[in-house]
Order: C-alpha cells, then structure tokens, then sequence
C-alpha cells in the first residue's frame, strides 16, 4: 500500500451504535455494513462480541457478507473477549481482533486499580494472545490523549513486540488540542522502537469538537488510519465524521492524501444511518447536512448563480448530491428569484422582475421561506405566463 494511503476504519456499528436510542436489529447492521464495504472503507469494526449475544450475532454475520472490508471485533485484554471475538470473526475473510487497555494515570488508578507496570504486562499477555486467532492485531490504548507520552511508548513497544500489527491511539475524552495530539503521534513515531512496521491509527472523541480536527494533526504527523463514523455519531459528542476526514483528504490536494472511499456514496450512506438509526443530522453538518449546500443571503446566492465556486469548496455531486440550492428568503435578491422561477419555467424580463421583486419581499417577510408553489402563485397574481421549462 502507498505511503500517503489512509486506511479508513468505521466504527458506526460499534462506537457509534453506543449512542442512546440508537441500537440496531441484526439486519439493520446487515444493511449498513453492505454500505460500509460498498463506499470503500477499510475496516469494519462490527461491534463488541462478548458484550452481547446480539453483538455476537451481528459480528458473525457481518464477517459472513462483507466482500472486501477487514471485519473488526473490540475487546478488552482478557482471554475470554479475545476468544469470543475470535469465535466470531470465524467467517471473516480478512479478521482484525481490537484488543486494549486503558493507560492514563486516571484509567491505571481508578478503573484498573493497578500500576504502569501491571498494565504494560496485560497489554503484552492480551495482545500476544489475540494474535494465537489471527494475524491482524490492532492494539488500542484507551485515554492515550491524556497518558504520559515516555509511558505510552513504552506500552507500544511491548504491544509491537507482542505482535500487534495496528496501534490505536485514541483521545477517548475529546481533550487534545490538534497541535498537542498531532505532537504525540510525531514523539510515538520517533520514539518507538519497530513503530515503523505498524500502522498508527487516530481514534478521536467529539467533546471539545475536535475530533476532526485531532484526527487530521494525526495523519499530518504520520498516523495512517483514521477510526471514524458516518455522521460523527459516536459516544457523548460523537467521534471524528467519516465524510468530514474524507472529503479533506479529498479538496486538500497537496497533503498528498487518498483514502479508497467512494465519494459520491456519502450522501445517500448518510440518510441510511439516519434513518436505521432515528437520529437526524443537524442541517448545518459539514459535507451532508441539509444546508451544506444551501444558499440564502443575497450576496451570496448572487455568486453562486454566476459562479458555484464563489461560495462552494465543493462539487455537492462529489458526495452525492444533485446539485446546490437557492432557497428564496427574505434576504433573497432580485437574481435568485430569477433563478428559481426560471428553474420553473419563467423567463421574467427586467420589468416583470421589478414588479414582483416588491411584492416577493412581502410575502416573504410573512411566510419565511418561498418555495415553488408560491412563486406559482405569485405568477398568477399577476398574470405571468410560462416561457420555458427547465427539465
Ligand atoms: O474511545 C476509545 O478509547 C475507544 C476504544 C475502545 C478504542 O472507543
Ligand atoms: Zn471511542
């Protein structure tokens, strides 16, 4: 795989399937991971199989259908998760097992109750273990945003030693600022021994909204996987958005990044997690919202009836939408008013297009937002014909 390939790893059926009110039947996740492996993702983390028989079940017939994808299974380091997951990666053609541990002072004292030491040896044992199953061993240090640097490395370096073929660095709080999570990735690369024969992977949390942000310093310094979700669904404030992290690989040329995702596929991936999982997007979500698109101040509708470029850094039919949108408010101009009664079949002069300018500012001032029956009627108001439709 070239150097400047990043492997996008989806956690939408784990991380993501955490949320509240967002648990998915079987066949729901069927659905989704067919998506997931027909968009292009690298890795499908399928969920956590000991955590449930449903989980198990849904591993094990995700690692049935999935063609192309790697099919993930979390666990935490002990034998039994990692034998339960193994169990259900069975069928997978391409099996990773994600085992971990917590190695923040806070995870070390109050979860484990145990010592640095302690922990480094767990992590070998369950690492070593997982790779008994299979040879794809990703190895996650859970609250590596807030652990020691000099500490975490040496984990690292036991884990690598151990066999893990992926290291998870994850910011589980959502506490890293870009520059500081970027700057552990670069100490990790320069201080681990055997780290450049594994692939860094960034597991970032929303809290602080910056999971994008971490995730990308990450790349920037060296990381090469990147764990993420459709919609940036996830624990809490969610995780890093698959669409957002794609599509700045995508319009940012000279990082010299690509990912196998197919683009034209985010749209439609994201209404089908919407909908699986009764939790809509806020319509100014970045790539897929509802106004990602949307134009309604006047000025700027102006330049994107001239140019779409003016106001869009992206083509909306690289993500799979049709096209942009002019929506007519009181802060519209006499351009998009033209725009969208031509849209249906108006081709209004100049002095028709002063008249109705008026009375269109009226009638939106009331209504809010006009929409195409009401510029129909507007027409009939006053007795403007059709000239053209736009098909
Ligand atoms: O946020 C996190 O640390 C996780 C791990 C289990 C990978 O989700
Ligand atoms: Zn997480």
């Amino acid at each position: 795989m070239s150097k400047n390939r990043v492997q996008i790893f989806d956690t939408t059926l784990r991380d993501g399937e955490q949320v509240p009110g967002c648990k998915l039947n079987t066949e729901q996740k069927l659905v989704i991971a067919k998506r997931l492996d027909l968009l292009g993702v690298d890795v499908i983390e399928a969920g956590f199989p000991i955590s449930s028989p449903g989980d198990f079940t849904s591993v094990e017939e995700i690692s049935k259908l999935v063609k192309d994808a790697t099919v993930c299974g979390l666990t935490r380091a002990n034998k039994k998760d990692i034998e339960i997951a193994a169990q259900a990666l069975k069928f997978a053609k391409k099996p990773r097992i994600h085992t971990g541990i917590g190695t923040s002072e806070s995870h070390i004292k109050y979860k484990f109750n145990s010592t640095q030491d302690k922990i480094i040896e767990r992590a070998f044992e369950a690492t070593a273990y997982a790779k008994k199953f299979v040879e794809d061993v990703e190895f996650y240090a859970e609250d590596a945003g807030r652990t020691d640097n000099e500490y975490l490395a040496r984990v690292l370096e036991q884990v690598i030693k151990a066999g893990a073929t992926v290291l998870n660095i994850p910011d589980t709080t959502g506490y890293c600022l870009p520059d500081e999570y970027g700057a552990k990735i670069k100490y990790l690369k320069e201080n681990v021994k055997g780290i450049d024969n594994v692939t860094i992977s960034c597991h970032c949390h929303n809290d602080l909204g910056l999971a994008t942000a971490n995730a990308i310093a990450g790349i920037q310094n060296g990381a090469r996987q990147i764990e993420c979700t459709i919609n940036g669904i996830g624990e809490r404030a969610g995780n890093t958005a698959l669409e957002e992290v794609v599509m700045i690989m995508k319009q940012h040329p000279y990082l010299n990044l690509d990912t196998g995702v197919n683009t034209k596929l985010l749209y439609d991936t994201s209404l089908l997690v919407q909908r699986s999982m009764g939790m809509a997007v806020q319509p100014n979500k970045a790539v897929i919202g509802e106004n990602a698109f949307a134009h309604s101040s006047g000025i700027h509708q102006d330049g994107v009836i001239k140019n779409r470029e003016t106001y869009e850094i992206m083509n909306p039919e690289d993500v799979g939408v049709t096209e942009s949108s002019i929506v007519l408010t009181a802060r519209s101009g006499r351009a998009a008013l033209a725009y969208r009664a031509k849209n249906i079949g108006y081709d209004l002069t100049k002095i028709e297009l002063d008249d109705l300018y008026p009375q269109f500012l009226k009638f939106a001032d009331f209504h809010k937002e006009v929409n195409n029956n009401d510029i129909h009627h507007l027409m009939e108001l006053n007795k403007i014909k059709k000239t053209s439709i736009k098909l």
